[in-house]
């Protein structure tokens, strides 16, 4: 934990956090910040959104990273406005706010869709854009703000201080404050807007550029990726589109589209059934099967293990047949690191249903050469 002395020395030290998740996640948010943060305690929550007491004695920094799977976004929480009216409720958001610094607003609607029923789609709802208007037109001090914060759906930049307007109800506000730190909290929500080319043949497209997104993993033109349950092919286009190449193993058939791609090979086939051989010149390995963690792991723990293989990278998507699979992620993710990937992070992604994605990386990496006998 980092020591912050600026709140600090204004005497205005939050006691409380903010959390936003999936509808559905706030018992996993719980369970894993019990685990991390035993001293933080549970405070008002609604779905799709959490508040947490933190301990007077806490020293947390505006950019602190709660390390949480589960949290897509989180912050200090100042208190909550309510009213009918959108300028009153901005003034009164200011003057929580208080003389603290501010390059920039994000507003957010809390998630009040279970998932894979529209949830977070669009996330910049007309309330949201009204909201940070409202916000934008009652700042006390405009000329703080970033040269380029005259949008409520730009990205902010590492470091800046941000407001944070939850819309717990349209009329209800929750008011709160953090700093840019990752790709994440770049965004109002960590809800990192995408939209789907017209040729996208499936929905895993979104998730598949929002985890390269995320993880910033260096999968460019000419990588060599093979993906685990491919078909019908949006994760894969996602990394075509980027001048991948691919290997996709499903017995499932892939949408014409994409088998007609010359950059892609399909292996029709359960990924038991192929041989590790196949795997040698793979450097990136994408997995999003629908069958239990446990399965994806033992595949993918088979391929990157077997001495003739030599990934860089595992992009996977881990499904959570229950929530309560949730309080297993630890230990999947050590598992993980037993592989020898130095670097792994897990994240529920914006476009992720029920489940997560995990991103293991080796770094440095040594590439191994073989004799081809
Ligand atoms: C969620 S879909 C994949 C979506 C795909 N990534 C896309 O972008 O369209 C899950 C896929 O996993 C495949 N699958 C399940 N078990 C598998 C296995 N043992 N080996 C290979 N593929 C498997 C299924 O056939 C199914 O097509």
């Amino acid at each position: 934990m980092r020591v912050s002395t600026g709140w600090w020395l204004m005497g205005q030290r939050p006691e409380f956090l903010f959390v936003t998740c999936q509808v559905g996640a706030e018992r996993a948010v719980k369970f894993e910040l019990a685990g991390r943060w035993p001293r933080f305690r549970p405070a008002f929550s609604r779905p799709g959104m959490l508040t947490f007491k933190l301990p007077p004695d806490d020293r947390l920094v505006a950019d602190f990273d709660l390390r949480s799977v589960f949290a897509r976004a989180y912050g200090f929480s100042l208190g909550v406005v309510s009213g009918s009216d959108m300028v009153r409720l901005a003034r009164a958001a200011w003057a929580l706010y208080g003389g603290r610094p501010c390059r920039r607003i994000h507003v957010w609607p809390r998630d009040t869709a279970p998932p894979g029923d529209g949830g977070y789609e669009p996330g910049m709802t007309r309330e949201a854009r009204e909201a940070w208007g409202a916000l934008h037109a009652c700042c006390p001090r405009p000329g703080e703000l970033a040269p380029d914060a005259d949008a409520p759906d730009r990205p902010g930049r590492k470091g800046e201080f941000v407001l944070d307007c939850i819309l717990v109800e349209p009329d209800q506000w929750c008011v709160g404050y953090h700093r840019v730190r990752d790709v994440s909290s770049q965004w109002p929500g960590g809800l990192i807007p995408l939209e789907p080319p017209p040729h996208a043949v499936s929905r895993a497209w979104l998730k598949m550029e929002e985890a390269l997104h995320w993880s910033g993993f260096p999968i460019t033109a000419g990588a060599r990726c093979a993906e685990l349950g491919s078909a019908p092919g949006g994760s894969t286009q996602a990394l075509l589109d980027r001048g991948c190449e691919v290997m996709g193993i499903d017995p499932a058939e892939m949408h014409p589209a994409v088998l007609a791609h010359p950059c892609f090979t399909h292996v029709r086939a359960r990924v038991r059934q192929v041989r590790r051989r196949l795997f040698r010149r793979v450097r990136w390995l994408v997995a999003d099967m629908n069958v239990a963690p446990r399965c994806t792991l033992d595949a993918l723990e088979d391929i990157v293990t077997h001495p003739e293989v030599n990934v860089r990278g595992i992009i996977a998507m881990l499904k959570l047949s229950q929530w309560a699979v949730a309080e297993n992620l630890d230990r999947y993710l050590a598992r993980v690191r037993s592989w020898g990937f130095n670097v792994v992070r897990a994240r529920q992604l914006r476009y992720n249903r029920q489940e997560i994605c995990f991103a293991a990386l080796k770094r440095p990496f040594v590439r191994r050469r073989y004799r081809w006998t």
